[in-house]
């Protein structure tokens, strides 16, 4: 049997547009505690998890980092940018890895299907991103989507469990921000949209 689900609100929530409108990323560096309580992530992430996803094949998966697994990550990394002579900036990022109170990896997981394209488990991937920040905005906390350069090297990425045939989608880092964050320029639409009809 199917669960039948309401459909959308059929009046016009103008707090959820306002939202839409004006949400923005937080500065990862500057995100401080409170973050979510583990109650509220468990609540974060089954919304994260509610994401298209074609063939219904969950090609992502979730690591919940705390503040001390993220530390003794970045000092690996920290090693790893000295022994390959990694410009400074390398170990600078790497506040933007440690400074939230709580922090969950996207991994994007492909699983081997005849009809789905890897490009397009990728892309749930990058939606569930989206649905964490957006989550983790209704619960009232500030959120940022970060990769850096340990996102893309192998070396760096087996330090946070990624498998062979994984890529790393993103860093959803989620706490509170003391200064609002300032706007930035947006695209303009006539810019990139084209319209048909
Ligand atoms: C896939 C992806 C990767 C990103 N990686 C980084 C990053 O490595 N470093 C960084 O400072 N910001 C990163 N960002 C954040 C963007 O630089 C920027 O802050 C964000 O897109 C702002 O969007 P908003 O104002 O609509 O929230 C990334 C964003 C996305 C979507």
């Amino acid at each position: 049997m199917t669960d039948t689900l309401p459909l959308p609100l059929p009046v016009v929530s103008a707090e959820l547009q306002s939202r839409l409108r004006t949400r923005r990323s937080a500065p990862a560096q500057a995100l401080a505690a409170p973050g979510p309580s583990d109650a509220e992530l468990t609540q974060i992430l089954e919304i994260g998890a509610r994401t298209p996803d074609h063939g219904k094949l969950s090609p992502w998966r979730l690591v919940v980092m705390g503040p001390r697994s993220r530390a003794e990550v970045a000092e690996q990394l920290s090693g790893l940018a000295e022994r390959r002579s990694l410009p400074p900036k390398a170990q600078a990022v790497l506040a933007k890895l440690t400074a939230a109170p709580i922090t969950v990896l996207v991994i994007s997981s492909p699983v081997p299907n005849d009809k789905v394209p890897v490009w397009e488990q990728e892309l749930s991937a990058g939606a569930v991103c989206m649905n964490l920040e957006h989550a983790a905005n209704a619960f009232g906390y500030s959120a940022s989507w970060i990769t850096d350069w340990y996102s893309f090297d192998t070396e760096a990425t087996a330090l946070f469990g990624v498998r062979p045939g994984e890529r790393i989608a993103g860093f959803i880092h989620m706490g509170t921000l003391a200064q609002p964050p300032l706007e930035r320029p947006r695209p303009d639409l006539a810019a990139i949209v084209t319209r048909l009809d």
